[in-house]
């Protein structure tokens, strides 16, 4: 079975890995752990969900058998309620259960929720051990299984408690979206969406003319995107890893260069998901919303010409992403909210805007908020 390889490298020898992208590779794990690891581990422990676990966990744990690893696993509650430091003292349990090593591994089998918490746990159980993430929805493809934010909720602060700390190898197999419902298949569309918007900012190069933007890309397959998982999963795979090599612990916030490029539509977003206790919105929902609400701040700044507003709204309504709230919110509660966003010095609104060419943004500090207030307006 072919697959495409992605390297993810920051800078030394020492630091890179693979991610491989394919259809049906899930069975190849343990050809591809062997690959990765010099002295290969002797025990790994599964970490998945109880929706993930049942359809994907028996072909993963044979793979790692057949190479001759001693498995474990823990299925964790599907949901976001699981990315606790709760959830994490199971996994760590399990782990001295098993008697796992730091020369050991665990493996993330599933959504962003399961990444992000093997992750946490990988990095901090015994000062840190090796994690493979094996990502199974669109948006933990594209984007959370690449880069090493790992993290738990704490309290009320989503992601409050984390760290930098990257896989050592990311499988991403495209068959196991045909399980997926297609609510979140087309939340993890907008987040791939999202990197057609900031293209030429991510890969700090402009696309030659001779060549097809992601956008372009995109406004040619509207109605078949899905036959071309690969190439897109690729693409914005290798966007996110120029990135973070970039910029790996996000301390470039002054430039829409570093990793905050991959905030577009976020701080709306994160506002719409607060108000709604992140009940009604799903992640990627609320950013295809903020990314439309983001262009049209920046066509009234002058950031952008109307037309372009016009082709980024088109192509959202036909990939069959949500181009504004489905109901009126307050300006004032988002604002509010807003003005808490972790971009935002002083409670100035300080955002990432489109600007110039589609794939371009920037970074706007004291954003107007009249201007912002006008957009959150719109219906
Ligand atoms: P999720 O992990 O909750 O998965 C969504 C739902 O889909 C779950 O119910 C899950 O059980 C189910 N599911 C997963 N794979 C499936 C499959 N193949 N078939 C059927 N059902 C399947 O949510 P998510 O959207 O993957 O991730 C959201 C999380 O990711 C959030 O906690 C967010 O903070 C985090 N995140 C992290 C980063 C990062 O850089 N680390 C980036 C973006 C998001
Ligand atoms: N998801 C944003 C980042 O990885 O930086």
């Amino acid at each position: 079975m072919s697959s495409l390889t992605v390297p993810v490298s920051f800078g030394s020898q020492e630091r890179q890995y693979a991610i491989h992208i394919g259809n049906g590779i899930l069975g190849q794990l343990g050809i591809f752990l062997e690959t990765c690891f010099t002295a290969l581990p002797k025990k790994a422990l599964i970490v998945s969900d109880s929706t993930v676990w049942p359809l994907y966990g028996v072909q993963v744990e044979a793979s790692l058998e057949k190479i001759g690893l001693s498995v474990e696993h823990l299925v964790i509650p599907a949901g976001e309620t699981s990315k606790t430091l709760e959830t994490a003292t199971h996994v760590y349990d399990a782990a001295l259960r098993q008697g796992l090593s730091r020369k050991d591994v665990m493996i993330a089998l599933g959504g962003g929720v399961v990444g992000d918490l093997t992750g946490y746990c990988a990095a901090t159980y015994y000062r840190g051990m090796p994690f493979v993430q094996i990502p199974t929805t669109l948006l933990a493809q594209v984007d959370s299984s690449v880069g090493g934010k790992v993290a738990v909720n704490y309290q009320d602060v989503k992601n409050g408690i984390g760290a930098f700390y990257q896989p050592s190898l990311v499988l991403v197999d495209l068959e196991v979206l045909h399980t997926l419902p297609r609510r979140e298949l087309l939340a993890g569309l907008a987040e791939i969406v999202k990197y057609a918007l900031i293209e030429q900012t991510a890969l700090g190069t402009e696309t030659p003319a001779s060549e097809t933007t992601f956008f372009q890309f995109f406004e040619a397959h509207t109605h078949d995107w899905e036959n071309h998982l690969s190439t897109i999963v690729a693409r914005c795979c290798n966007m996110k890893a120029v990135v973070v090599k970039r910029d790996e612990t996000e301390q470039l916030s002054q430039t829409a260069s570093g990793r905050i490029c991959l905030n577009l539509g976020h701080t709306f977003a994160h506002a719409y998901e607060a108000l709604t206790n992140y009940s009604e919105f799903l992640h990627g929902e609320a950013v295809a919303i903020g990314m439309i609400q983001a262009c049209e701040t920046s066509t009234l700044m002058g950031l952008i010409p109307p037309e372009m507003l016009v082709r980024v709204k088109a192509l959202f309504e036909a990939l069959s992403l949500p181009v504004r709230p489905p109901r009126v919110f307050p300006a004032e509660n988002l604002l509010r909210l807003m003005r808490k966003d972790k971009k935002a010095s002083n409670s100035q609104l300080t955002l990432i805007l489109p600007e110039k060419t589609l794939g371009t943004v920037t970074l706007v500090p004291n954003a107007l908020e009249d201007t912002v207030r006008s957009v959150l307006a719109i219906h």
